[in-house]
């Protein structure tokens, strides 16, 4: 293939592309779309013309260096290290990535024309090699931060604007008088400049450079301004006996775009650029300076190729024809910020089903997929015929293209491979969705306490919490003294926990809960809290109908919204086992039914159910009890014992309960990790389930708690279903000092996911 492409490149018989021996289909298959794809191969021998060029056309030393502003990479900042290159930086961005890259700092040049004294310093601890300075600003900065550096003197250049229009796009020219860049020779601010850098003590100017623009092709041009440098360095000779040590004229050096540019070699560019510095030395009578290169988009052009996928075709009939690509300004605003001109190639997709492709050529705009009108990466070019699939070529990407990307539309900026000898290797990999909110922070911290039957909780949202509080924060928020006060902390609606098939006709997809106890441990199940979990999502992210599921780590339940105001809530709970293993209770397999066990010198007969999470009944009406024992004294006092016995490796929630009728029983309650509590949903479940199970009630049985009752429908299969009120307690935004040990998201996890470890 021609100039454009890179080394190597070929298109074969059926239309493939091959980059560095690698068929672009399969890349663009492997690694997506839009895809910037290097040639090592390209890469390294544009750096190796250079160095040989310079070596065999400048009589004194030299050194090129890559303007990373162009592009740079990790991966990319080592290959060119390696090479020997120096580089070139604008930025504490580039110059991190550079030292990364392996770098040494005494090989980083740092270009500016606004840096803090911030900036400077940094550069300075660092270690830089070369800091050419741009204005007085900038002088008096670094002269005041090496005031005390004694004969150790900061070697700098001077930029200066040598007065020579580059023939390139206005945007991109920078050495003519009217520029942000450097000091003028014209007007004397370049002497000035130099006197006040001379008489620094901490300073030694020992050298000069000049950038006149970019994308030029005239050697002749960049030659004219490096003659133009030294003249005035032999006039500020003569005056001020300064020493042109180093010249560096900069980068510029442009490149063919489309098929009618010339190829711009670079062997002969380096020729007449040489051969100018020489003439000029000669004629003032100056040693030949250190020549120091700094092209940028003539090393790295030619070495990508940007793939594209097409999409949408759109015919204006005798206006024109738009074919867009899933690429476009966000990946590179060239055309659109300089009129830039691209070239193109078809990949035909084989893939295909169209059985006849049309091989007729078309002339087409190719737009990009932003929503501006200027994205167009091309405009007017004559392609064989594009259908959606196809994939697009665009050679001569390398440079000032991801370099210049941007999120706009929050576009992921796209995946870079770099090829050689038929393998790629990933250089950065597509941006993920979770990459665009990796800095973003929620608005606030903000909670909704609910209350159930003398149960609240508190629901924290992963729009607000991305991740789940800590043991910390939950503490904290829980503590009736010191936080908002609660029951526990309902964290959703998060990714339910298991791919649970939602028990709701026409099932829509369950939401996720977790839940945790105010001593921050977490937990599986609890009747109320899930009842103010379902009224929370009515109340605010309004489920499609009244019936819904919520998935648990206790397993799935289906929540009935009763009343359309949301203040009465059912909940299917699951099914009630009694079996010693689900519970789990220690033990051999069996049915822990009125068991006898000795706590605090004792005899209790304790049942034990679980329905998601274990609970230990003990019925307060056989002859061990007073008729009027005072069952809140019993939870208090037995609760927490029972709570431990090694027969509940997982622990267990405790109730003592008293039948009253056959429908009706009365209830204490000792929560495992909460202590003494008013009301528990699924303890009204298991006592009830227990009730029954032992013969004394018969569905549907009230449980009156101190904080209210609870109505709970048994059925043959032991599934129960929970009735109660649930109302909003209070709203709000809870301070950073509850929150503050709440983490962060931090870069790549998801928020609002469940990616729980299993619980001990
Ligand atoms: N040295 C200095 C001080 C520069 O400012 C530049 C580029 C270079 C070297 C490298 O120039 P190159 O060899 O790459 O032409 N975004 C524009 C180009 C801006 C160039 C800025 N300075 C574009 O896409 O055409």
């Amino acid at each position: 293939m021609d100039k454009l492409w890179p080394i190597g490149a070929r298109m074969d018989e059926d239309e493939e592309l091959w980059l560095g021996g690698c068929a672009a289909s399969e890349l663009a298959e492997r690694f997506g779309t839009p895809l910037y794809v290097f040639d090592e191969a390209t890469l390294r021998q544009r750096s190796q013309a250079y160095q040989a060029a310079l070596k065999r056309r400048y009589p004194a030393s030299a050194q090129t260096a890559y303007a990373a502003k162009a592009y740079l990479c990790l991966a990319l900042a080592q290959l060119f290290a390696e090479e020997g290159l120096d580089i070139d930086v604008v930025s504490a961005g580039e110059l991190h990535v550079a030292l990364r890259g392996g770098f040494p700092a005494a090989r980083v040049h740092f270009h500016g024309n606004n840096r803090s004294a911030g900036e400077l310093a940094q550069a300075l601890e660092a270690g830089v090699g070369r800091i050419a300075v741009d204005n007085f600003h900038e002088l008096e900065l670094l002269a005041a931060l090496t005031a005390s550096r004694g004969s150790d003197r900061l070697p700098i250049w001077l930029r200066l604007a040598p007065g020579v229009q580059a023939h390139t796009h206005a945007h991109i020219q920078t050495g003519q008088v009217d520029t942000k860049f450097g000091f003028t020779i014209a007007g004397g601010d370049a002497e000035r400049a130099l006197l006040r850098a001379m008489s620094a003590p901490g300073i030694e100017v020992v050298g000069v450079h000049a950038h006149i623009g970019s994308q030029i092709y005239q050697a002749e041009t960049l030659a004219t301004a490096a003659s133009r440098l030294i003249e005035f360095a032999a006039q500020m000779r003569s005056r001020h006996g300064f020493i042109l040590a180093e010249l560096s004229p900069g980068g510029g050096w442009g490149v063919p775009m489309v098929e009618g540019d010339p190829a711009a070699p670079i062997e002969s560019f380096v020729a007449t650029l040489a051969q100018a510095v020489v003439a000029a030395c000669r004629a003032a009578g100056l040693e030949l300076p250190h020549l120091a290169l700094e092209p940028g988009r003539s090393l790295v052009a030619q070495a990508a190729v940007a793939l594209y996928r097409v999409g949408a075709r759109k015919e204006i009939p005798g206006v024109r024809t738009y074919v867009s690509v899933d690429g476009g300004m966000a990946d590179n605003i060239r055309p659109a910020l300089y009129e830039a001109k691209y070239t193109a190639r078809r990949v035909v997709n084989r893939k295909s089903q169209i059985a006849e492709r049309k091989s007729d050529h078309e002339r087409v705009t190719i737009a990009g997929r932003f929503c501006e009108s200027g994205d167009i990466l091309i405009r007017d070019i004559v392609l064989p015929r594009l259908e959606p699939g196809d994939l697009l070529a665009i050679p001569m990407a390398g440079a000032y293209t991801l370099a210049m990307a941007s999120n706009y539309n929050l576009a992921p900026r796209p995946a870079v491979v770099l090829v050689r000898d038929g393998q790629p290797r990933l250089m950065q990999r597509r941006e993920t969705l979770e990459d665009l909110l990796a800095r973003d922070l929620p608005r606030g911290r903000r909670f909704h306490k609910y209350q159930a039957l003398g149960n609240d909780y508190i629901v924290l949202d992963p729009a607000d919490w991305p991740l789940p509080p800590s043991p910390a924060a939950i503490r904290r928020i829980c503590d009736r003294r010191y936080g908002v006060g609660a029951d526990g902390i309902l964290w959703g609606p998060c990714e339910p926990a298991e791919a649970a098939t939602p028990a709701v006709p026409q099932g829509a997809r369950p939401f996720g809960l977790r839940l945790f106890n105010p001593d921050g441990s977490e937990f599986e199940k609890s009747g109320n809290g899930l009842r103010i979990f379902a009224r929370y999502l009515w109340d605010r992210r309004r489920p499609p109908g009244r019936q819904f599921a919520i998935s648990t780590a206790g397993g799935l339940v289906v929540a009935h919204v009763l009343d359309e105001d949301g203040s009465r809530i059912s909940m299917e709970m699951g099914r009630l086992s009694f079996d010693s293993r689900a519970i789990p209770v220690a033990g051999p397999p069996r049915e822990v039914i009125e068991e006898r066990i000795t706590v605090a010198s004792r005899e209790l007969r304790i049942t034990a159910a679980t329905i998601g999470n274990p609970h230990c009944v003990v019925f307060v009406d056989d002859e061990t009890f007073e008729v009027s024992q005072d069952l809140e004294g019993l939870a208090k006092n037995l609760g927490p014992l029972l709570e431990r016995q090694p027969l509940f490796p997982n622990r267990t929630n405790v109730q003592f309960v008293r039948p009253l009728d056959r429908h009706t029983l009365r209830m204490a309650i000792w929560e495992r990790g909460a202590g003494y509590t008013l009301a528990s949903g699924t303890s009204a479940c298991a006592a009830a389930g227990t009730a029954i199970r032992t013969g004394r009630c018969a569905s549907p049985v009230t449980v009156q708690m101190p904080g209210g009752a609870l109505h709970v429908e048994v059925a043959g299969d032991w599934s129960v279903r929970l009735t109660g009120a649930v109302e909003p307690v209070c709203r709000g935004e809870v301070s950073e000092g509850l929150a503050g040990e709440c983490p962060m998201p931090a870069g790549g996890r998801s928020p609002g996911s469940c990616n729980r470890s299993p619980r001990s």
